[in-house]
């Protein structure tokens, strides 16, 4: 099971936006999806209970029991679970977002959203989870999401390759219960979901062929058994 989580300490960067989007994106992939929400606010949760289509399943909860929840959800055979979080940069943000396999940090191509974003980097280091920001929000033109992007890798995390646009589509969708994948199947925004997502996936995908070259039994195999025989051998023998 993998785990998405968003951080922002500002309101409006696209946490729940792009939460919501992924969530519907992997689960037409073919993938088991649940969502946390851990924003009183309820954003997110107030989109699942307006949808008619029955996934992702769901969940509300303060980010103490996100830890909890992880675990039921790996029980049940959940695949992928979404965090989406309150735009705060506190305990509270740390706890629900330590467990993931990657941050997500949106950020507005703004001076003002760029100004915000150092709480979230601070809690994305303490956490040591691998992390990037999504570039949120961009205008067709200008020089403002390159300029940002140059900006948000100096502070040591990438940016995701696909940026997402500014687009009416995305609150279009939401207001009526889907994403724009369900919306829109064929238009702009939902191209550029799909990619984001593909891109997620194609992280863990890489992860998990990192950790099998760094761990030889995670593919089943069995560990090297060196031919020198260690001392604890030797012990072993004697007794
Ligand atoms: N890429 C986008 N294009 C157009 N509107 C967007 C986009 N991303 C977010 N919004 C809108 O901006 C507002 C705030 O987004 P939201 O995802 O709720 O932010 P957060 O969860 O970070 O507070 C919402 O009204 C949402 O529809
Ligand atoms: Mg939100």
């Amino acid at each position: 099971m993998h785990v998405i989580a968003m951080l922002g300490q500002k309101g409006g960067a696209g946490k729940t936006t792009i939460a919501v989007h992924l969530a519907v994106a992997a689960q037409q992939d073919g993938v088991a999806v649940a969502l946390i929400d851990t924003d009183p606010q309820g954003t997110a949760s107030s989109w699942i209970k307006s949808r008619t289509a029955k996934n992702p399943t769901s969940a509300s909860a303060p980010p103490i029991q996100v830890h909890a929840i992880l675990e039921v959800a790996r029980q049940s055979g959940i695949s992928l679970v979404v965090v989406d979080t309150a735009p705060h940069a506190d305990v509270g943000a740390t706890r629900a977002v330590e467990d993931a396999d990657i941050i997500l940090m949106p950020c507005r191509p703004t001076a003002f959203d760029v100004a915000g974003i150092a709480g979230a980097v601070r809690i994305a280091r303490v956490t040591g989870r691998r992390s990037a920001f999504v570039l949120n929000a961009c205008p067709p033109r200008g020089y403002e999401p390159p300029q940002t992007a140059r900006f948000l890798e100096s502070l040591g995390y990438p940016v995701a390759p696909q940026t997402i646009g500014q687009r009416q589509a995305y609150a279009r969708a939401t207001a009526s219960g889907q994403a724009v994948t369900e919306f829109d199947p064929r238009g702009t925004a939902a191209d550029e979901i799909r990619t984001l997502w593909n891109w997620v996936k194609d992280t863990f995908a890489n992860e998990e062929t990192a950790s099998r070259h760094r761990d030889p039994s995670a593919d089943g195999e069995p560990p090297a058994r060196p031919g020198i025989p260690t001392a604890a051998d030797a012990e072993g023998q004697a007794s």
